[in-house]
C-alpha cells in the first residue's frame, strides 16, 4: 500500500498479447473484491462490532471505518443507525464503495485516506478497522503512526476497534495455498504464501477480465505481528487496552486464534500517560 496521495488508478490499457500489468494492491482487485469476498458475513461482523461498542463504550454515535474497502461493513453500520463514514487508502476501493452507496441510495460519505495520515476528520466517538487491514501496516513504526492518528481524530474516551490475523492463521491456512475461480466477466487465480522468517503474508492475484482484454497482477503484503508486540505498542500510544478477543467471541484472544479483535479506549487529551508495557499487558494475558 502506498499513501493516500497517490493518484486514482489509471485505466488499464488493452494490449492483446502483452504480459500482465503489475498493479498496486487493490487497484486491479477492486472491481471483483465483493465477488472474491462473498463468503464474508458483513452483517454478522457489524453486529459483533456493535456488541463490542455497546459493551465497552458509552452511547457511540459518530463512527468511522478505516480501511473500509468497498464499504460493506460501513453500509451495515449505517443500517444499524450509526453516523458513519468510510475511509480507505485505495482510490479504486473507494470508487466501488461510493458506487454502492449511490446505487443503494445511502447517504454515507467515503473518502481516500491512509490510516497513517487521516487529515481533517472528527472528533468521533469510535473508529474501527476490520478484516486484517491493520496487517497492511508493514513497518512497526506504521502501527505507532496509525495509532497516533486514530487517537487524534477520536473524542476523549473514544473507542478504537481493530483486528489482526495471527501467525497461526497464516501457518494453518495460507502458508502455500492456491485457488482459482471464474466469475461474471473475469477469471482469477490466487497464490497465498507465508515467509515465516520475515513474518510476511503474501497474496498474489492474477486476474483476467473479459473486457479489454485485460490481464493484471497484484501482490498483497501483510505483516503478521505478534500480539504481545501490538500490546506493547498500544501501551505507549495514549490508548488503554480494554480487551482483546479471539475471533468473533468474547473469549480472550491469543496467538492460538486465527484473528484477534483489539478494543482500545483513548485516554484523555491532557498528557496521555505512558504506563509500562507490563502494566498494559495485565489485561491482555493469554498471549
Ligand atoms: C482485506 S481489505 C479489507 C477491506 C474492508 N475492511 C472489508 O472488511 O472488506 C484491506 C483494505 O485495507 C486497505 N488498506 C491497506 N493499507 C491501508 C492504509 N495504510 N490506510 C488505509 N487503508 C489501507 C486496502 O486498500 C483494503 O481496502
Amino acid at each position: 500500500m502506498t499513501s493516500s496521495d497517490r493518484d486514482a488508478p489509471s485505466p488499464v490499457p488493452a494490449v492483446p498479447g502483452a504480459g500482465p500489468l503489475e498493479r498496486e494492491a487493490y487497484d486491479g482487485l477492486a472491481p471483483i473484491y465483493d465477488y472474491v469476498m462473498r463468503h464474508v458475513d458483513y452483517v454478522e461482523w457489524a453486529e459483533y462490532v456493535r456488541s463490542l461498542l455497546e459493551r465497552h463504550g458509552d452511547g457511540v454515535q459518530r463512527l468511522i471505518e478505516l480501511a473500509c474497502g468497498t464499504g460493506n461493513a460501513t453500509l451495515e453500520f449505517d443500517r444499524l443507525g450509526y453516523d458513519v463514514a468510510g475511509y480507505d487508502a485505495s482510490p479504486a476501493m473507494i470508487d466501488v464503495a461510493r458506487g454502492k452507496a449511490e446505487t443503494l441510495r445511502r447517504d454515507v460519505a467515503f473518502a481516500v485516506r491512509d490510516l497513517r495520515r487521516l487529515g481533517q476528520i472528527g472528533p468521533v466517538d469510535a473508529a474501527v478497522c476490520l478484516y486484517d487491514s491493520f496487517n497492511y501496516l508493514l513497518q512497526p513504526g506504521d502501527v505507532d503512526t496509525a495509532l497516533a492518528e486514530v487517537w487524534r481524530v477520536l473524542a476523549d474516551g473514544g473507542l478504537f476497534i481493530f483486528d489482526v490475523c495471527t501467525e497461526e492463521n497464516s501457518l494453518r491456512h495460507f502458508s502455500d495455498m492456491r485457488d482459482a475461480e471464474e466469475g461474471p466477466g473475469f477469471v482469477y487465480s490466487r497464490h497465498s504464501y507465508y515467509d515465516r522468517e520475515q513474518r510476511l503474508q503474501f497474496n498474489a492475484f492474477d486476474i483476467r477480465y473479459d473486457e479489454g482484454p485485460v490481464h493484471v497482477r497484484e501482490t498483497h503484503r501483510q505483516r503478521i505481528y505478534r500480539c504481545d508486540e501490538l500490546v506493547e505498542r498500544i501501551g505507549r500510544s495514549g490508548f488503554d487496552l480494554l480487551a482483546c478477543y479471539d475471533g468473533f467471541s468474547l473469549r480472550k484472544g491469543s496467538e492460538k486464534a486465527n484473528r484477534v479483535h483489539f478494543v482500545l479506549r483513548r485516554q484523555s487529551a491532557a498528557a496521555p500517560s505512558s504506563p509500562s508495557p507490563a502494566d498494559r499487558q495485565e489485561e491482555a494475558q493469554g498471549y
